[in-house]
Parts: structure tokens; C-alpha cells; sequence
């Protein structure tokens, strides 16, 4: 697929067929596709997490209320950031972070190669919510400098999503002043 006319049609998908799975082999080529997302000083603070056993996809609400469609889903990818490794400052006047930006775009990477694959995928939150993070934390024993930052589940579509209305709107570019 044509990355332009990716970027156009990709839908957050929330009906999955509960009786396919993913084959590993696609998993593996999206994950590699989105590990070539662009990071702060190429630093490339992402992981992957990745979840397929019933029970976690059923009880996916519990730690971020709006994700109650994963139970249907093959899998769920926990996009993180690692805070250590991410670049980020952490003096008393200046305290910042690239991670989540960083692993946002591959999660938006994991997202667009899922779609190029034909399986639906929706980008659901975790940070910057601090229950979320926590509770994710604890649910899957991740260490303190792992933040979850995109909760994805995947999976084959039940149905196709109506076509994206035009989102374009040229009053939103401003050519060389504002
Ligand atoms: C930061 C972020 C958090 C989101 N969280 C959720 C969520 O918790 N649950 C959900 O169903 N969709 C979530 N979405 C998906 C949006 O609702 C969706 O992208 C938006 O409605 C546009 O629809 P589209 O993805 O089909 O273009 C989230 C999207 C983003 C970018």
C-alpha cells in the first residue's frame, strides 16, 4: 500500500474476529516496521509488549476503561518507552522527556503497518494517565522506567469502517505567518 493513501484510510477497527489469530510471523513484521520510527537523538526507547493469552484481553478494562473491545482481539502490543533511555533532561529547572513522544510514533508505526497487513488495530492510551500507567505497571511487572504509553490490540476485522471523512481543513496551515 501506497504510504499516502495509508496515512488516509487507516480506521480505529473495534470488531475483531475472536476466532483468528495473528500468525507470529506478521507480529514480527509489524513490530520491525514500527521499530523504524523516528526518536529524539535516535534513541529508540520503544518496546514491544505483546499479549495474547484470553484472560489479559478480557480484563484489559480493568486498568483503562475504554478498552473493553480487546477481548475479541488476537493480541494487544503495550507500546512503552523506556525513561532511562529515551532523551529527557532532569535537572531542578528543567525537567522534560521525548519517551512518550518517541513511543507514540511507533505506536503510530505499529498502527500503520497493521493496516498495510489488513488486520484493524486502534490506538487506545495509557500515559500520560497516571492510574493507567500504575495499574499497567503492576498488572505486567514492569519496571519503573517502563512506560506504557499505547495499549493496541489487534486483530483480523469484523467489519471494515466507513471511508475517513475529509479531515483536511487548509485553515489549520498557515503559510508563512500566522
Ligand atoms: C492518544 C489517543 C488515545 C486514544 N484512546 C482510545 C481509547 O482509550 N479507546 C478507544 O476506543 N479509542 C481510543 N483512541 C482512538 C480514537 O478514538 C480515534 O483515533 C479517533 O476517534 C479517530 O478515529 P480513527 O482512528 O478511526 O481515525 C485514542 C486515540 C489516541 C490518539
Amino acid at each position: 500500500m501506497d504510504i499516502i493513501e495509508g496515512l488516509k484510510t487507516r480506521r480505529s477497527v473495534r470488531r475483531y474476529n475472536p476466532e483468528v489469530k495473528i500468525p507470529r510471523v506478521d507480529l514480527e513484521k509489524i513490530v520491525e516496521a514500527a521499530s523504524y520510527a523516528p526518536s529524539a537523538h535516535n534513541f529508540q526507547p520503544w518496546h514491544f509488549l505483546i499479549l495474547e493469552d484470553a484472560e489479559t484481553l478480557a480484563s484489559m478494562r480493568s486498568v483503562q476503561p475504554w478498552t473493553a473491545f480487546t477481548k475479541d482481539a488476537s493480541c494487544i502490543i503495550l507500546v512503552c518507552a523506556d525513561t532511562d533511555v529515551s532523551f529527557h533532561r532532569e535537572k531542578e529547572n528543567e525537567k522534560w522527556s521525548y519517551a512518550d513522544i518517541d513511543a507514540t510514533l511507533a505506536a503510530y508505526g505499529v498502527l500503520l503497518a497493521a493496516h498495510d497487513l489488513g488486520y484493524g488495530a486502534c490506538f487506545c492510551g495509557a500515559a500520560p494517565m497516571p492510574a493507567v500507567i500504575e495499574a499497567l505497571q503492576n498488572k505486567f511487572d514492569l519496571p519503573a522506567n517502563i512506560r506504557p504509553v499505547a495499549i493496541i490490540p489487534l486483530g483480523v476485522p469484523l467489519d471494515k469502517p466507513a471511508p475517513v471523512e475529509n479531515r483536511y481543513n487548509p485553515q489549520k496551515v498557515h503559510w508563512h505567518k500566522w
